[in-house]
């Protein structure tokens, strides 16, 4: 069933029938010694350049690794590197995957920024060392793909849901949903403050996400709506201003969200979400916040 659907009236399969998949149990976190704004390239870096408290930054991003650590799980951290001051937002340079026979593979990115081009090396190093298969993607047969930035996994199951239009082009799931043998429900961006699909759509469990619908096109809510029993939905305010679709579900249970989402933090808690606030001002001026900061490996 390696499709991709872009339409609502294309699905023909409910959460249920598809497969299940373990949720990752590590997490890589890129240490945020060389975060800097140096460079505009989202709308929320404008006005930024050199506006970062990094010893605040340090303490928000030491916090956000003790509640995964709280979670049960594995924190990997990964060295920043001097001149690439967007290597710490490491949702963004590879995509993972476990095969239904358990092998791990991963997918390196192709940046759409010539800025953040140099960092997808160094996070596949740190996939070589660890029993990976580590694909390429073709340069003459997709110009960008921001990882898990835009290709978010739903959790517990083996589908993917794919964001296009600013940092990453369709045809690049073309290439996932057939070498990883997995649907794909492709969505386009087209607002340029929610340029990855991160910013505006959270997986939380297998029938519950959390949106920012003007983020959408409106088929792209409709094909949501159509699959998912919980859909909340984010203010404008809390979703542009608070990052609260950046907000992460690593265990289907624990979600970290940028401090002060008050309304969707309500919708959580009637859900039975555990709801952890966290501050994540610094990376916000860089148009991240908690969900960017990290990748879930298995
Ligand atoms: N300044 C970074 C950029 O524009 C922020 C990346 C945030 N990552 C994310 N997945 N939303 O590339």
């Amino acid at each position: 069933m390696s499709h991709i659907y872009t339409k609502a009236d294309q699905i023909d399969f409910t959460l249920d029938e598809i497969s299940s998949m373990p949720l990752p149990t590590g997490l890589l976190m890129v240490e945020p010694t060389f975060f800097s704004i140096d460079y505009v390239i989202n709308p929320h870096m404008e006005g930024n350049i050199g506006n970062v408290d990094k010893a605040k930054a340090l303490t928000e991003w030491e916090t956000i690794k003790k509640h995964y650590e709280s979670f049960g799980l594995n924190v990997h951290p990964i060295a920043g590197q001097p001149g690439l001051p967007d290597m710490v937002f490491c949702a963004n340079q590879s995509f993972p995957c476990l095969s239904p026979s358990g092998k791990k593979e991963v997918l390196m990115s192709i940046m759409h920024s010539p800025m953040r081009k140099q960092e997808v090396s160094f996070i596949e190093d740190w996939y070589q060392k660890n029993a990976y298969e580590v694909h390429h993607l073709d340069a003459s047969q997709v110009t960008d793909f921001e990882g898990m930035g835009d290709a978010i996994w739903i959790n517990g199951k083996r589908i993917l849901f794919g964001g296009y239009g600013y940092r990453s082009s369709l045809s690049a799931y073309d290439v996932i949903r057939e070498k990883f043998d997995i649907p794909v429900v492709a969505f386009e961006l087209v607002t340029p403050k929610f340029y990855h699909l991160d910013t505006c759509f959270c997986s939380l469990n297998e029938d519950s996400v959390l949106i920012y619908p003007p983020a959408f096109k409106p088929e792209g809510v409709e094909i949501i709506k159509k699959l998912f029993k919980h859909v909340i939905e984010a203010t404008e305010f809390e979703a542009e201003e608070l990052f609260a679709c950046n907000a992460t579900c690593p265990d289907g249970k624990n979600v970290v969200i940028q401090r002060g989402c008050k309304e969707v933090n309500k919708q959580l808690s009637d859900l039975g979400f555990v709801v952890h606030e966290v501050e994540t001002e610094e990376f916000l001026k860089s148009g991240g916040s908690v969900f960017c900061m990290k990748m879930m490996v298995w």
